[in-house]
This record gives structure tokens, sequence and C-alpha cells, in this order.
């Protein structure tokens, strides 16, 4: 753990289902750590009680007290931790910090809260580097204010409001901390309030010891500090300084904002801030609504609060972090702070544009589609084309060489026809075994075998022969073998 904070627990160090990550402060009350709830998966703030005046952690983790004296002291803390705890517990206010849960360990209590992602009021201060106009400052006060009102409505002061206990979400919107010093009144408790009070931010009466005239009206103080601080770059002088000065009759050291800052800001907001820091506590408005009302007195009738100088968010912590906690935000600050709005803007012409990538996509790929299936269909049809012209080509020679072939027959039948009529007996002995051959298939050459056998030409007469290949020939369709058949008185 880091070195300055050498009396923590240890890094890594398991407190039920939390597991110590860092630590975040430490104070007069105790020590602050980021922890991890290993059964959510999610980080949390855990606050030990630790009174450095009156306790010191023995070995890793026990916590004793200093004295015998002290015992005593420590206890009676302890007690103070735990009610007020169970009282802080209460509220569900989006600007007062939230209390998961209490516990005793290592002789000590623990209240365990949500970790809120951001940064403290004085760490923002600090970095920006100037003073915050009038609009950003209400952008934190007034939600602020609202969730203090709602603590005086509990019967609880914070008693400790001062920049480092305001803490900035990081879309913008504030939360109260570290109730650490409502648990303690001032009953004899001197060894715990020593180091509670915060110089220039705690009204004088909570410097008595008697506790008394503590009310609203010292927390009213802590927050015009606090606005003072926003507004001058400086906390106001400290109230004891003041005290000894009235005391001696000298001047009040104050600085009166609204003549320091004229001009700057609205009249009635510095009224409202000197107001709230009068010494005489009953000289402030003496609840948080007057405050609020004189402070906003001029903003209430113009409605333009506009945008807090924004934090970027630590984007290594929210990486770091297994679950972003997403908090409601009061109307003011919702109002007052641009960013979630330009954010949302943004995440809706994302989408827009997605989605017309999307169609357009889409639109594409059908049209690409219908492309493919015409020029598939184109080509099927040609394919089509191509085999039929084929075919028909086929089919014209086919024809045309069987009118070849039949034109050939014929001219070797009538050549035939012509050598059995006109040729010499060995002509005719040729012609006939060719006309054997062809007689296969062809009934003119069967006809003009059947003639030849008649006639005894190239072969010798035989009436049988020829009455067997006339009827072959009449059978095969050919007339004249079929009337040549029936004539011939030879075949009976
Ligand atoms: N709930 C929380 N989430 C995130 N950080 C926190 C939370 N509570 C406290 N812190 C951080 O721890 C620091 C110390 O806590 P705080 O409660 O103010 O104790 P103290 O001032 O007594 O040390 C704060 O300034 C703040 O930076
Ligand atoms: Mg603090």
């Amino acid at each position: 753990m880091e070195d300055d904070y050498k009396n923590s627990l240890p890094k890594g160090c398991k407190l039920y289902e939390y597991r110590i990550d860092s630590v975040l402060g430490a104070g007069a009350f105790g020590i602050t750590y980021k922890a991890l709830d290993v059964n959510l998966s999610q980080y949390v703030a855990i606050k030990e009680y630790l009174p450095n005046n009156c306790a010191f952690r023995q070995g890793q983790t026990t916590v004793v007290a200093k004295s015998n004296h002290d015992k005593e002291t420590y206890q009676w803390g302890l007690n103070r931790f735990g009610d007020e705890g169970k009282n802080l517990a209460k509220f569900k206010h989006p600007n007062i910090v939230r209390i998961l849960r209490y516990f005793v360990a290592n002789d000590t209590a623990y209240l365990v809260m949500e970790y809120e992602n951001g940064e403290s009021l004085e760490e923002y201060l600090k970095r920006i580097n100037r003073c915050l106009t009038e609009n950003e400052a209400l952008a934190i006060f007034k939600p602020i204010l609202e969730g203090l009102q709602a603590v005086h409505e509990g019967n609880l002061l914070h008693r400790d409001i001062k920049p480092s206990n305001i803490f900035l979400r990081y879309n913008s919107s504030p939360v109260l901390i570290d109730f650490g010093a409502a648990r303690y009144d001032l009953s004899g408790k001197s060894c715990l309030m020593s180091e509670v009070l915060t110089p220039g931010f705690a009204p004088f009466e909570q410097n008595t010891s008697d506790g008394k005239n503590q009310g609203a009206w010292s927390d009213v103080y802590a927050v015009g500090a606090t606005l003072y601080r926003c507004i001058m770059g400086k906390r106001p002088v400290d109230a004891n300084l003041r005290a000894a000065a009235l005391v001696e009759d000298n001047p009040d050291p104050y600085i009166n904002v609204k003549q320091h800052l004229a001009g700057r800001y609205s009249v009635s907001f510095l009224e409202a801030i000197d107001a709230s820091l009068q010494f005489r506590h009953q000289k402030r408005p003496q609840t948080i609504l007057e405050f609020q009302n004189l402070l906003c007195s001029e903003t209430n009738n113009s409605p333009k609060i506009t945008a807090l100088p924004l934090m970027s968010p630590n984007t290594d912590e929210i990486l770091d972090d297994t679950v972003i906690n997403v908090r409601p935000v009061t109307n003011s600050v919702s109002k007052i702070n641009s960013k979630p709005r330009s954010m949302k803007i943004k995440i809706v012409i994302v989408i827009i544009f997605l989605i017309s990538l999307v169609i357009t996509s889409v639109k594409v790929y059908q049209y690409i589609q219908h492309e493919k299936e015409l020029a598939l269909i184109a080509e099927q049809k040609s394919i089509a084309e191509k085999s039929r012209l084929k075919k028909l080509a086929l089919e014209k020679y086919q024809k045309e060489k069987q009118i070849l072939v039949k034109q050939q027959r014929l001219q070797i039948l009538k050549v035939a026809e012509d050598v059995l009529i006109n040729g010499n007996q060995k002509q005719q002995k040729i012609k006939m075994s060719q006309l054997a051959k062809l007689a296969i298939t062809d009934a003119d050459a069967m006809r003009l075998l059947g003639l030849g056998y008649y006639w005894g030409m190239g072969v010798a007469i035989d009436y049988e022969l020829s009455c067997q290949w006339y009827k072959k020939s009449a059978e095969a369709g050919n007339q004249e073998a079929k009337v040549f058949y029936e004539k011939s008185t030879k075949c009976r």
C-alpha cells in the first residue's frame, strides 16, 4: 500500500467478500479504501474507523487504543461510528453517498459505500486552476444543497463540508461524502474533535467544547465557505482568527465577496455567500432552504444555468471497473450538464449512421443478387437456344444424309437394273452378288434379286428363290414386287 498510509490495511487483505485494493484517503477518524466486492465484481469504498489520536494498528490488521485512558474514547467513537452509519444508511438521495453495509472486524468497524467514479471538488479546482463561474458553481451546489436539506430533515448535521468532501462524479453530478464529523459531538471528546475542523471552512461555534449553538446554520457556513473557495480561489479566513479580531474590537478580517467580486457574479449570489459566512450564527440564513433561495434568487427567474466544466473520465479507472454504476441524476444537474445530452446526440447520430449503413448494405446485396439471377437466367436461355439450334441442325443433316443415301442407293439400283437387263453374263453375275448384299435391308434390291432369279440373269433360273425374294420385297413394302409375286404363276 502507498507509503503515505503506513497505518492502512495491506493491499489484497480480505474483509468478508471485499478485497482491499488501494487507499482513497486518510483523515482524522479513519482510512477510506477502494475495495473489490469479489462476489459482485464491483468496486466499493470502505471506511475503516481508526481515530489516529487515540488508536493505532497493531500488526497488519487489528486496531487498538493507544492507552487505557484512550480506550473509553475509542469505544465511544466506535459506537458513534456504528450509530451514524445506520442513520446515514437511511438516505437514498442521489447527492448523498450511498451506504451499503456496516460490519465489525479487526476490533474496529467498517462502513461500505457505493464507489463513485470521479474526483473531489478540491482536486477538480486544483486541476482546472481557475475560479468557477456562477453557473458552474450553482451546477454543483444546487444538488448539494438538496442533499444537505435531506440530511437536515433526518436530524443530522454534516459538520465537515469542504471541497474535499464534495465528490464530483464523471457525469458531473455532485455527491456529499465523509459524514465522519457528523458522528461526533463535542461532549468532552476533544481528543476526537481536535482534528475534525478544517480551518476556514468550519464556523466558530464548532470550536467551542460545549457543542452548543450548532445547527443547520453551521453547515450553511461551511457550504458558504466552500462556495467562497470556488469563486475567490482561496478559503475564507479562519473563524478563530475572526474571533480573535472581534474580541480585540478590530475589524473582521473576512473579505466581503460582494465588494471584492462586484460585477463578476450576480449581486444576490454574492450577498448569499456573504450572509452564509456571517461570524454570528444568528445572522446567517438559518436553514438550507433559506440559503438556497438567497443564492438562486436571480437564477430562479432565469432558467439558464449552463454547463459545469466537465471532467473527462479517467478511462483506466473505468476500464478497471468491472461494473460501472449508473445513478439517477437530479433534474437540476441534468439541466446544467450538457455533456450527457451531447453524448446522447452523438450516440443517436452513430445509431442512425449504423442503421442507414445496414440498410444500404442490404439493398446493395439484394441488387447484386438480382443481377446474378438475371445473368443466370440469360445464360440458361442461351444454353437452351444453342442446344435447340444444334438439334435442328442435326435433324437437317440427318434428313439430308438420308436423302443422299437414298439417291445413291437408287442410283446403284438403277445401274444394277440396267446391267441386269443389258449387261453380259459376267457383269450380271457381279451385280447379282452386289444386290445380294444390299438385299439385306433394301426392298428394291430384293425385288431385283427376284427378277434376276426369274430370268436367270448371271445366275441359274430359280423360280422358287425368285418368288421368295418377291415375297420379301413385297412384305418390306415394295408395291412392284407385290404385283410380280401375285402375277407370277410360278410362285403358286
Ligand atoms: N464513495 C466513494 N467513492 C469514491 N471515492 C471516495 C468515496 N468516499 C470517499 N472517497 C475518496 O476518499 C477520500 C477520503 O474519503 P473521506 O470520506 O472524505 O474521508 P477522510 O476525509 O476522513 O479521509 C475522498 O476525498 C474521496 O477522494
Ligand atoms: Mg474527507
